[in-house]
C-alpha cells in the first residue's frame, strides 16, 4: 500500500461528490435526500405506492400496508407479475433492443441479449416448466453457473409463479440435500458444469450425488454449457432433460398472469448460529418495488449506464443487485462467468474497458486482493468510463477504500458503502451518490423507508460513539417475511431482542454526523470473502467425520478474506493426530459444505476449553487466533491447562 493512500486515513477526511455528479443525479442535494426520508417515514404508504406504481401493476393495491408485528403485508390487493416488470414492460417502454445482458464466459466469449431476446428467451423456459407440470408456488432449486440462463430460470419461474430456491455454485452436494429436503423442491435446473479459474465446476454431476439422498424430485432440466469439453454428464430418463431439447418443443409466447403483491417469489438460504442454514422467504410486490427503488437511487442509474455487479446469482447480492433491481430499472448491465483472476488480476478491468462500465459493484474482499496483486492491473487499463462505485458485504478498511476511490475511480467517482442483508432483500444503509459526504469506512445514512437504530441492552437509543445492536424500527418493503416452514425461528431470531423491531445480528456505532458504523456479526457467523458462514455449520460438519469427538471453530482476521475460518478438534480415543488427518478433516468440511467454508487452520487438542457448567469458551479461542494468547479472565475454566497448552501450540 503507498504512502500517499495510509497518510489519508482518518476518520475526519470527508468526499463530497463532485458539482457535476450532484448535477445530473437523481437527489442532487442533502436537502432533497432529507425531504424524502422525512416523507419515507411520515408516510411510507404514499413514498413507497410512487415507487411501486412506476413497476407496471396488472390490479393496483388497495392497501399499501398491513403491520402485525412481526408480519408486514406490502401492496395488499395488489396483483403483479414480477418478470413483466423486470422484461415485459421495457419492450412497450422504447428498449425493446436494448442490451439488457452483456455476458461474458470465463474462457472469453461474448454474447448479448437485448430486452426482446431476454423476453422470448424467459417465455420460453417458462413454456418448458409448465410443460415439465410446475405450478404456483411449486420450489424449484436452480444450481447454475454465471449465464445468462441462471437469470433466465429465475425470471421464467417467477413468471409462472414458482418459487425458486438458488444454490450457490460453489455448495457440495450434500449442502444441496439440506436444502431440497427443507424445502421439499419438485424441480431443479442445472448445467452440465460452469467455468472457473480455467476448471469446471461439475454441476450436474453434483446434483447426481445429491439426487442419491434426495429421491422426491421429480426433473432435473440441464443447460449445457460445457458441452463436448467437460466428462459427458449422465442422464437419467424420465428425470433429467436437455434445456435446449424441451425448449425446441414449445412456445416463445406466453402471457404473464398477475399474482399477489404477497405471493412468493424466493427462498434463499443463509446462514445462522445453528448448524441449520435458514431459508429465507421474500416475496413479490415489495421486494421488487425494494430493489427497483435503491438501484434507481442508490446506483442512481440511468438509460444510459452500463452496469456491473460482479457477485454470484447464489447469493443475495446476485438475486437483488443482478436478476431483479437492475433489470426492473431497464438498465445494460455486464455478467461475468468467472474469477477474478483468470487469467491474471487484471480480468476485470479488462471487462470494465471492454464494456464501457460506468456503475461497478464489488466487494472488500475483491479489492484487497486487487492491492495485493499490484497497481500495474488497473493502470494498464483505461477505466475512464468509471463513474460510480459501489462495495457490499462486510466493512471495508479505510486503506481499501482510499485505493478503490484512488486506483480504480481515479479520484472522482462516488463510492456507495452498501449495508444490507440476505433477510433486508435490499441496501438499507447507504450513501446517495449525489449527495451524501462519504468516509472510508461507514456506510453512512440509511435509505428510504429505513429506520434504523443503535441501542443498548436495555433498549435505549446509543449516543454517538456508544458500541450497540444495530435495529430496524419499522417495516420496509423488501424485508423477509419468515423463515421457510420455520415461523417460530423467524420470531426468536429477528424479533425477541426489542418488541416490534428487526433486529440485524450487527453491532455498530454512530458518529457526531449520525453515519452508521458498521462492527460486525454479534452472533456466532463469520463473513468469509463476504459471505456468510456459521460456526456451528463447520462444527457439525466436523464432528460429522468418524474421528471427531469435539470441535469448536472460530473467525480469524485475515488479510484478504476479512475472517478466516480456524477449527479446534478433539478427537476419538486412540486416534492418532497428524497433518493428513488435519488435511482430511478441512476435505470433509468442504465435502459437507463446500469449498468456502474449508478451515484456514485445524489445531488438534486433548479437550477445549470450557467452563464449569460445560461450555465452550470461545471467546478465549478468538482472542487466542487473533493476537496468539490469552490475556482475559480465565479463572472460570474448569482447566486452565487447557488453553495454556493451546496457547504453545499457537505460538510454535
Ligand atoms: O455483517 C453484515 C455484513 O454482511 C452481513 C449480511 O450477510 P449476507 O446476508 O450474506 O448478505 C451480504 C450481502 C448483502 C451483515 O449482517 N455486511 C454486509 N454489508 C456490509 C456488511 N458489513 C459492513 N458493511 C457493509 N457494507
Amino acid at each position: 500500500m503507498s504512502k500517499k493512500i495510509e497518510s489519508h486515513l482518518s476518520e475526519e477526511r470527508v468526499f463530497k461528490p463532485s458539482k457535476d455528479f450532484s448535477k445530473k443525479a437523481r437527489i442532487k442535494s442533502m436537502a432533497q435526500y432529507k425531504r424524502m426520508y422525512r416523507e419515507s417515514i411520515d408516510k411510507p404508504g404514499i413514498f413507497w405506492g410512487r415507487e411501486a406504481k412506476e413497476l407496471g401493476w396488472q390490479k393496483k393495491w388497495t392497501k399499501a400496508l398491513e403491520w402485525k408485528a412481526p408480519y408486514a403485508k406490502w401492496f395488499v390487493g395488489g396483483k403483479i407479475n414480477v418478470c413483466e416488470s423486470c422484461v415485459d414492460r421495457h419492450l412497450k417502454e422504447g428498449r425493446a433492443n436494448k442490451a439488457a445482458i452483456i455476458w461474458e464466459g470465463e474462457p472469453g466469449e461474448s454474447r448479448t441479449l437485448t430486452y426482446r431476446q431476454l423476453h422470448r428467451e424467459v417465455c420460453n423456459f417458462a413454456n418448458v416448466l409448465l410443460a415439465k407440470g410446475i405450478k404456483s408456488k411449486d420450489r424449484v432449486m436452480i444450481y447454475m453457473p454465471m449465464t445468462p440462463e441462471a437469470v433466465i430460470a429465475m425470471l421464467a419461474c417467477a413468471r409462472i409463479g414458482a418459487v425458486h430456491s438458488v444454490i450457490f455454485g460453489g455448495f457440495s452436494a450434500d449442502s444441496i440435500v439440506d436444502r431440497l429436503e427443507d424445502c421439499q423442491a419438485k424441480a431443479m435446473i442445472t448445467s452440465d458444469g460452469g467455468y472457473r479459474r480455467g476448471g469446471v465446476v461439475p454441476l450436474k454431476e453434483n446434483v447426481d450425488a445429491a439426487l442419491k439422498k434426495y429421491k422426491a424430485l421429480e426433473t432435473v432440466i440441464v443447460h449445457q454449457r460445457i458441452g463436448e469439453i467437460g466428462a459427458p454428464v449422465k442422464m437419467k430418463k424420465g428425470r433429467d432433460f436437455w434445456w435446449h431439447e424441451e425448449a425446441a418443443k414449445v412456445s416463445s409466447h406466453h402471457e404473464p398472469k398477475g399474482f399477489d403483491s404477497e405471493h412468493p417469489l424466493f427462498i434463499l438460504y443463509t446462514s445462522g448460529s445453528t448448524g441449520k442454514p435458514k431459508g429465507i422467504l421474500h416475496t413479490s410486490g415489495g421486494y421488487l418495488t425494494g430493489t427497483y427503488a435503491t438501484c434507481k437511487y442508490i446506483f442512481d442509474m440511468q438509460e444510459d449506464d452500463v452496469y456491473w455487479c460482479t457477485a454470484d446469482v447464489g447469493w443475495i447480492t446476485g438475486h437483488s443487485y443482478i436478476a431483479y433491481g437492475p433489470l426492473a430499472n431497464g438498465v445494460t448491465q455486464v455478467m461475468y462467468e468467472g474469477a477474478p483472476n483468470h487469467p491474471d488480476f487484471g480480468r476485470f478491468w479488462d471487462i470494465v474497458e471492454k464494456y464501457s462500465v460506468s456503475i461497478f459493484y464489488t466487494a472488500p474482499t475483491a479489492i484487497r486482493a486487487f492491492i495485493k496483486a499490484g497497481d500495474h492491473f488497473p493502470d494498464s487499463r483505461d477505466l475512464s468510463s468509471l463513474r460510480l462505485l459501489g462495495t457490499v458485504g462486510e466493512p471495508i478498511n479505510p486503506e481499501a477504500w482510499m485505493w478503490y476511490h484512488e486506483k480504480i475511480g481515479g479520484g472522482n467517482c462516488p463510492i456507495v458503502d452498501t449495508w444490507w442483508q440476505t433477510e433486508t432483500g435490499a441496501i438499507m444503509i447507504s450513501p446517495l451518490p449525489g449527495c451524501t459526504p462519504t468516509k472510508p469506512g461507514t456506510a453512512t445514512l440509511p435509505f428510504f423507508g429505513v429506520d434504523a437504530a443503535i441501542l443498548d441492552e436495555t433498549g435505549e437509543e446509543c449516543g454517538p460513539n456508544e458500541g450497540g445492536k444495530l435495529v430496524i424500527r419499522k417495516p420496509w418493503p423488501s424485508m423477509l417475511r419468515s423463515i421457510y416452514g420455520d415461523k417460530k425461528r423467524y420470531r426468536e431470531t429477528y424479533w425477541n431482542d426489542y418488541p416490534g423491531m428487526y433486529t440485524a445480528g450487527d453491532g455498530a456505532r454512530t458518529d457526531k454526523a449520525g453515519n452508521f458504523w458498521i462492527v460486525g456479526r454479534l452472533d456466532d457467523v463469520l463473513n468469509v470473502s463476504g459471505h456468510r458462514l456459521g460456526t456451528a455449520e463447520v462444527e457439525s460438519a466436523l464432528v460429522a467425520h468418524k474421528v471427531v469427538a469435539e470441535a469448536a471453530v472460530v473467525g480469524r482476521p485475515h488479510e484478504i478474506k476479512g475472517q478466516a475460518v480456524v477449527a479446534f478438534v478433539t478427537v476419538k480415543g486412540e486416534v492418532k493426530t497428524s497433518d493428513t488427518l488435519a488435511k482430511e478433516l478441512r476435505n470433509h468440511v468442504g465435502t459437507v459444505i463446500g469449498a468456502i467454508a474449508k478451515p484456514d487452520a485445524i489445531y488438534f487438542a486433548p479437550s477445549l476449553p470450557k467452563t464449569r457448567s460445560g461450555k465452550i469458551m470461545r471467546r478465549l479461542l478468538k482472542e487466542l487466533v487473533a493476537t496468539g494468547k490469552v490475556s482475559g479472565n480465565v479463572t472460570t475454566l474448569e482447566d486452565q491447562q487447557v488453553i495454556l497448552d493451546l496457547q504453545a501450540q499457537l505460538q510454535q
